[in-house]
């Protein structure tokens, strides 16, 4: 047993690591599943005291609102989340979907031993100005091992700057176009300062309903999935919102009305396009291959190719959201290979699983003049040692089979579910384990994430109604079944059934 902690506030603090799990240098993914627990396992309710007693800490500085429960981070392992009072929780949720090879993988803790490793991260260096004699070494190797066919990549520090960065880059592209080989005009670097046209142009980023790319100024405006993100913030009121398709489950059953709705939608990206051109032109379009934060919402490889066709008869930018849908969760690296699509995207942004944040992106987007697209960091040597340590991983490993074969469990036992309690589940849907289920409604949904968090699973929700399951890539199949156990359990509590 690798816990010798008595659950104390203090001891939290200065907890003894797990030596055994961490000095484990051949780690494989043997070796970490036999040093999880054999289940989750519940002492107090949640927060526990020592949660909340940590808790009262904060309350003064911070705003606790959110907070679910403090963690122990030396503790948690694996595909388990462990709390400050020794709850041990399987985890299908990972820190909002960025944890993928678990927690404390000792590949991971390996990589700070090495001391140059170490030192890349303890003298952080402004990339863009004074990268490290390894930077071109691990660009390299991050761009031939998982680029989407695109030759650039610009790394930033999290999802919504990835994206906004993204944005500014297709806005430059289109000008660019547009300028052709001149130089600025001194009106237009005037003009530039004082927040007026020519220098600030009309341009515009088409945006779905129930999108979200994140919380900065501009890609607020393109975030439609609830109002408590945007309430109070000035947004871009020129930038178009078009339908992404809703979908009737199962699938199989309503493809004809579900072709339709593909159709109107896609009609409706070209009506606004159209639209906005004498008023504020689209110069791109972001959207998520599944919508993740917004419900869940998928749409078919069809549409997505047909938005591509509509991006280049336009000249529009595509730029395609994998910040949730990035490094493998769906059974593919990027969630946009399931699509088939004749031409790489444009821009692929990524976050989250990837620690590293940042996006590829093709060259006509590379602005040519320097800091147009840059901040003081530019990305962070630490988050890149670490993916280059999980891609090592996903490939010893093979997570992206081992994803596929978890899906495909998860996906089976969900469906027995669904078919055993038509009246709490509907609509399943996913790809790889990157799977969500909805209930009937917000109130049983919440419900049953309670439920689940109360006998031992950390699950997560989406939109309205869904449950999202959002586990590490090494969650196995043995992961599945303890979990399919438990929600069947709560099911079968909700209705009543014996
Ligand atoms: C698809 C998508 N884009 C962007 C973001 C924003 O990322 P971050 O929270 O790192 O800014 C998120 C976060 O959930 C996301 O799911």
């Amino acid at each position: 047993m690798f816990l010798k902690i008595r659950p104390t506030p203090e001891s939290i603090i200065k907890t003894e690591i797990c030596v055994k799990f961490l000095s484990n240098q051949a780690a494989s993914l043997k070796n970490v599943i036999e040093e999880e627990p054999s289940g989750p396992s519940m002492k107090t309710s949640i927060p526990g005291p020592n949660s909340l007693e940590l808790m009262s800490k904060l309350k003064n500085v911070y705003n606790l609102g959110a907070i679910q429960y403090i963690v122990n981070y030396e503790k948690s392992i694996g595909n388990y989340i462990i709390d400050a009072d020794d709850n041990v929780l399987l985890d299908t949720f990972t820190q909002i979907s960025t944890l993928p090879i678990g927690y404390n993988h000792p590949a991971l803790m390996e990589s700070f031993k090495n001391q140059s490793n170490l030192r890349s991260m303890i003298n952080r260096p402004a990339l863009g100005v004074y990268p490290g004699v390894d930077w071109p070494k691990r660009m390299e190797n991050i761009l031939k091992q998982v680029s989407p066919k695109l030759s650039k990549i610009t790394p930033m520090m999290c999802g919504a700057c990835s994206n906004e960065n993204a944005i500014k880059s297709a806005f430059m592209a289109y000008k660019a176009r547009e300028r052709g080989a001149r130089e600025f005009t001194e009106d237009e670097k005037n003009s530039s300062i004082m927040n007026q046209r020519p220098g600030c142009p009309d341009l515009s980023i088409l945006s779905f309903k129930g999108a979200f790319h994140g919380r900065t100024i501009a890609t607020l405006s393109c975030t439609h999935s609830l109002y408590i993100h945007k309430m109070d913030i000035p947004s871009f009121q020129n930038w178009p919102i078009a339908t992404y398709p809703l979908y009737k489950y199962p699938l199989e059953e309503n493809e004809r009305e579900n072709k339709e709705i593909d159709k109107s939608c896609l009609e409706e990206v070209e009506y606004l396009i159209e639209k906005n051109k004498n008023i504020c032109p689209v110069a791109g379009i972001i959207i998520e291959p599944i919508q993740s934060e917004g419900g869940d919402n998928h749409a078919s490889p069809d549409f997505f190719r047909n938005l591509q066709a509509i991006c280049k008869k336009h000249s529009v930018i595509l730029i395609i959201d994998e910040v949730q849908t990035g490094c493998g969760p769906t059974g593919k690296f990027w969630c946009h290979e399931h699509f088939d699509l004749p031409h790489p995207p444009d821009i692929v942004t990524f976050s989250k699983k990837m620690q590293m944040a940042g996006f590829f992106h093709s060259e006509e987007t590379m602005p040519e003049q320097p800091s147009r697209i840059f901040n003081t960091w530019m990305g962070d040597p630490g988050k890149t040692i670490l993916l280059e340590t999980i891609l090592g991983v996903m490939k010893s490993e093979n997570l992206l089979d081992q994803v596929q074969r978890s899906g495909k469990r998860l996906y089976s036992g969900l469906e027995k579910l669904q078919n055993e309690f038509p009246e709490l589940l509907h609509s399943l849907r996913g790809r790889g384990t990157f799977i969500a289920v909805n209930a009937h409604g917000r109130p049983l949904r919440d419900t049953i994430i309670n439920n689940l968090k109360k006998n031992g699973v950390q699950s997560g929700g989406c939109g309205q109604e869904a449950i999202r399951h959002r586990p590490a890539l090494i969650f196995q199949e043995r992961h599945v079944d303890i979990y399919l156990d438990i929600l069947r359990k709560i099911l079968k509590e909700i209705s009543g059934r014996n």
